[in-house]
């Protein structure tokens, strides 16, 4: 008798601590970025990620409401409980592997400079000196950076979100921008201001261990450390929408392979 009234105790205690509806799914996005996730005029949340988390939620049977959120909070309002999985370009990096657990993988992509076209600039040590060079903070680019060209003498200059480095660079107040490669060619290149820009030096995958630690290995979709169920139940959509073409399709829609 005790022990019943205990179990019932309990799970009214998991209701209420919150635990995960995983029938009704929130889904958080920095949704600054695209073709992965911006807002339409109506204020909608839409891109490559907004149509992927639908078909996955499709795949789940679950019900999901996509989230804006800044991305310099996407982590903390993750283990906040704001919503239950961040979907937003993030790279799964072991840094932070410590504070949430990844999906798959299901995208990948290098890091690339860009600056105006015609620019002289190189992506060297001696290049890079006292260059200007703008970052979405908090992202693998600003990491990578920072870490590896901050002591070179780049000048790394920090943004809330990329639109805003976009913009500094448009308007002449930085020598370059540094992001994922596949925002820059499916994004910003497809924009009008984004036509006087090009690629400048190679893709960046890291050169060594250390480096490709801090560039971490695609991305991947993030959910609370205790959410097992919920991981197990994306990796098995993204296989799901990888097998039935849907990826597929979306993949092709939007970066046009
Ligand atoms: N892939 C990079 C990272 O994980 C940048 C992602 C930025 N995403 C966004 N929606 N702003 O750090």
């Amino acid at each position: 008798k005790l022990q019943s009234w205990c179990a019932v105790l309990l799970s009214v205690a998991a209701v209420q601590a919150g635990a995960t509806d995983l029938n009704n799914l929130r889904i958080g996005m920095d949704a600054t970025y695209p073709p992965f996730e911006s807002l339409n005029p109506a204020g909608q949340i839409v891109g490559f990620e907004a149509d992927l988390a639908m078909a996955l939620c499709k795949e789940m049977k679950a019900h999901c409401t996509l989230i804006n959120q800044d991305w310099d909070g996407i982590i903390p309002g993750l283990v906040a409980k704001k919503y239950d999985v961040i979907m937003s370009s993030m790279t799964i990096t072991a840094d932070r592997a410590k504070a949430v657990t990844f999906s798959e993988r299901y995208f990948r992509t290098p890091q690339r400079l860009i600056a105006a076209k015609g620019s002289t600039l190189k992506f060297t040590a001696e290049g890079m000196k006292g260059k200007r060079v703008g970052v979405q903070r908090g992202t693998t680019a600003d990491m990578y950076l920072s870490k590896f060209w901050g002591a070179r003498g780049m000048d790394v200059v920090r943004y809330e979100d990329q639109d805003k480095a976009y913009a500094d660079l448009v308007n002449g107040r930085l020598d370059a921008s540094f992001q994922d490669e596949l925002q820059v060619e499916a994004g910003f290149l497809k924009s009008e201001p984004g036509k006087s820009f090009a690629f400048v030096g190679p893709s960046i995958n890291g050169d060594n261990a250390a480096e490709r630690e801090v560039l971490g290995s695609g991305a991947g979709m993030a959910v609370r450390k205790e959410d097992k169920e919920l991981v197990t139940r994306l990796n098995k959509a993204i296989a799901a929408v990888r097998a039935n073409g849907s990826f597929k399709k979306l993949s092709t829609q939007y970066f046009g392979r």
